[in-house]
């Protein structure tokens, strides 16, 4: 054996102490943003039935919600707002009282420190289900952006710390960083949903937000999942447009988009953990067939090992406290 020259790799795994020492990765709590459904009535906290454990909650029930996450130290929640009245120009998106805006405003006021997100997209408020205005089964563009100019400016207004628009119109981030530059809100960052395939994984998504496209699907504005450099062309206009953080989204089937995207650009990068990759793994565990504390932390390791600096996911609440038992 002695003659023999190889590696030895496992001399630095023996003890917990020293795979420790050379670990290259870390998650924590602070690197969360957990996404909470926000629905109009009252007294409501409803399980959406393909993500157990995420819940929709009126805003009379919002605050024991966040509560919870702010005790966990998770330090950012994106809201997504679920109008009861739809159109076909989405005039619940950009309504200074619509759902969101309420739920903004209640958040901030419960929490002020609390990091709050908005979502900024059309498809929950419109009768069509698409992220853009319609004329003759086409979703129009330019005719798209003011309104969601409109929306982010009037959830900015309510409070909101961060704009994540997730629209994918060519130009939405211009837009909207004109809006809200216009309006006052120059000091808003703007988290771009940039680099958004079209995927099967934002089935239990649109079961939760109401948001499945009555027609047709989102191939017309969201990327082919065969490519990789689109995603590049995506990121460097939104960069160039003013996109201060970068969602790449799925996550977990796109974890070689992320180590692109982190190789390419210097701004921080957040990996979207999507419906249906918590749905999946949900399922398997309640099946017993997976451990799923030791899943879902090293599915959310693998996302910050391939670039991410952020990671937005439906586990957040569970991971923050299995962190914090080791
Ligand atoms: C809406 C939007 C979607 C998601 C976030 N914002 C769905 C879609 O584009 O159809 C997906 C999130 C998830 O699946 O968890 N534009
Ligand atoms: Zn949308």
């Amino acid at each position: 054996m002695n003659e023999l020259n190889f590696n030895r790799g496992r001399r630095l795994r023996t003890t917990a102490n020293l795979r420790s020492m050379v670990r290259e990765t870390s998650l924590q709590k602070e690197d969360f943003i957990y996404p909470i459904f926000v629905v109009e009535g009252e007294n409501v906290k409803t399980e959406i039935s393909s993500m157990p454990g995420v819940f929709h909650f009126s805003l009379d029930r919002l605050g024991e919600e966040l509560d919870e996450v702010v005790g966990l130290g998770i330090p950012s929640v994106i809201l997504f707002g679920v109008p009861n009245e739809k159109d076909a120009v989405g005039t619940q998106a950009y309504h200074d009282h619509g759902i969101t805006q309420e739920a903004i405003r209640f958040a901030k006021e419960r929490h002020p420190d609390l990091i709050v997100i908005a979502d900024t997209c059309l498809c929950q408020y419109t009768d069509h289900g698409h992220c853009g205005v319609i004329e003759n089964g086409v979703i129009l563009n330019d005719e798209s952006l003011d309104l969601l100019a409109r929306t982010a400016v009037s959830q900015a207004k309510a409070g909101a710390d961060i704009i994540a628009p997730s629209n994918m119109m060519d130009g939405f981030v211009a837009a909207i960083r004109y809006g809200l530059d216009q309006a006052g809100f120059e000091n808003t960052p703007i988290m771009s949903y940039g680099v958004k395939y079209a995927s099967a994984y934002y089935g239990p998504f649109r079961e939760a937000a109401h948001s499945t496209p009555q027609f047709g699907d989102r191939k017309t504005y969201q990327m082919d999942p065969a490519n990789r450099l689109e995603a590049l062309r995506e990121a460097t206009s939104d960069i160039e447009e003013g996109a201060d953080f970068m969602i790449v989204k799925p996550a977990l089937s796109y974890l070689d988009i992320i180590r692109e995207v982190r190789d390419n650009f210097d701004i921080p990068i957040v990996a979207y953990n999507v419906s249906g990759e918590y749905a999946m793994v949900k399922a398997a565990a309640l099946n017993g067939w997976v451990d799923e504390k030791k899943m879902v932390l090293e599915t959310l390791l693998s996302m910050k090992r391939a670039g991410a600096d952020i990671v937005m996911t439906y586990h957040a609440k569970d991971a923050a406290r299995w962190l914090e038992e080791k």
